[in-house]
């Protein structure tokens, strides 16, 4: 698959699980990457980590995708840093164990619904604003099986990510003629800290996974490979998709 020579990529939720994973593949392309995150700790971890592996630009910004100020800033320096932004990865995002609707208090879903939707909602508008000046650009958002069928976990979180669906397909259609493609991906269960963390055990994870077709979870690098392909120039002519990986959970 095509390298990411010389571009240069934002991954939020970079410091962990899937959004990590992005992040080292994608240096591994060549790709100069930004970490944001707002764990600082994990943060500079794993740009330490994109540095020792040969990418020397790469680096990690604290910040919190639902704040407008710290998503511009966040834009804004990279802008000034390296004078363009290729890649835009929405990775990161809260999963709140909320048992039932009458179970979930306002404050989560406001929590759940400014994180995972707003945030995302904000990274696009101020990424596509500089994708439109450079006339190219490609947002991979992460929504989630969640949001395509009712479940009884977390009712903000199912919300949310149908909203990041959506927000995908709009963006998609409203910039496709400024060369900018806007795709989501899709995933089943993934073994990432977010996922072990949902669990109230390993035994309760691996029920989970026993109901996947493929008989395993997926790992973050199954969907950094689809994220790196739906970047790349092999997927010129997707835009505005929502890529199913789940290992055949919602074709049964
Ligand atoms: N793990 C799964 O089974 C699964 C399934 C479907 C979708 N997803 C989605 O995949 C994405 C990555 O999840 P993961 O499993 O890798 O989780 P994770 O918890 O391992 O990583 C999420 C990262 O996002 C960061 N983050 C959280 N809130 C933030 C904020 N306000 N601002 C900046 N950073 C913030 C966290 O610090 C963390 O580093 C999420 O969008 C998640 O909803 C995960």
């Amino acid at each position: 698959m095509s390298d990411l020579a010389g571009q240069v990529a934002i991954v939020t939720g970079g410091a962990s699980g899937i959004g990590r994973a992005v992040a080292v593949l994608f240096a591994s392309k060549g790709c100069r990457v930004v970490i944001a995150d707002q764990d600082a700790r994990r943060g500079v971890e794993v740009a330490d980590e994109l540095k020792r592996g040969g990418s020397a630009d790469s680096s990690s910004t604290e910040m919190d995708v639902s704040s407008a100020a710290q998503v511009d800033a966040l834009v804004t320096q990279t802008l000034a840093r390296f004078g363009r932004l290729d890649i835009l990865v929405n990775s990161a995002a809260v999963y709140p164990p909320l048992p039932s609707l009458l179970e979930t208090p306002e404050p989560a879903w406001d929590q759940v619904l400014s994180v995972n939707l707003k945030g995302t909602f904000l990274m696009c508008k101020r990424a596509i604003a500089a994708m439109v000046d450079q006339g190219s650009g490609a947002i991979v958002n992460v929504a989630s099986i969640a949001a395509m069928k009712g479940t009884n976990y977390s009712v903000p979180y199912g919300v949310a990510k149908a909203g990041v669906i959506q927000l995908t397909k709009a963006a998609a259609v409203q910039y496709a003629g400024r060369g900018i493609r806007v795709n989501c991906i899709v995933p089943g269960l993934v073994d990432t800290p977010m996922s072990r963390r949902s669990m109230a055990s390993s035994e309760e994870f691996d029920r989970f996974v026993a109901q996947i077709p493929a008989g395993r979870a997926g790992t973050p690098e199954d969907m950094a490979a689809l994220t790196l392909f739906l970047v790349s120039k092999e997927a010129a002519f997707i835009n505005g998709a929502a890529m199913v990986s789940d290992g055949g959970t919602m074709a049964r």
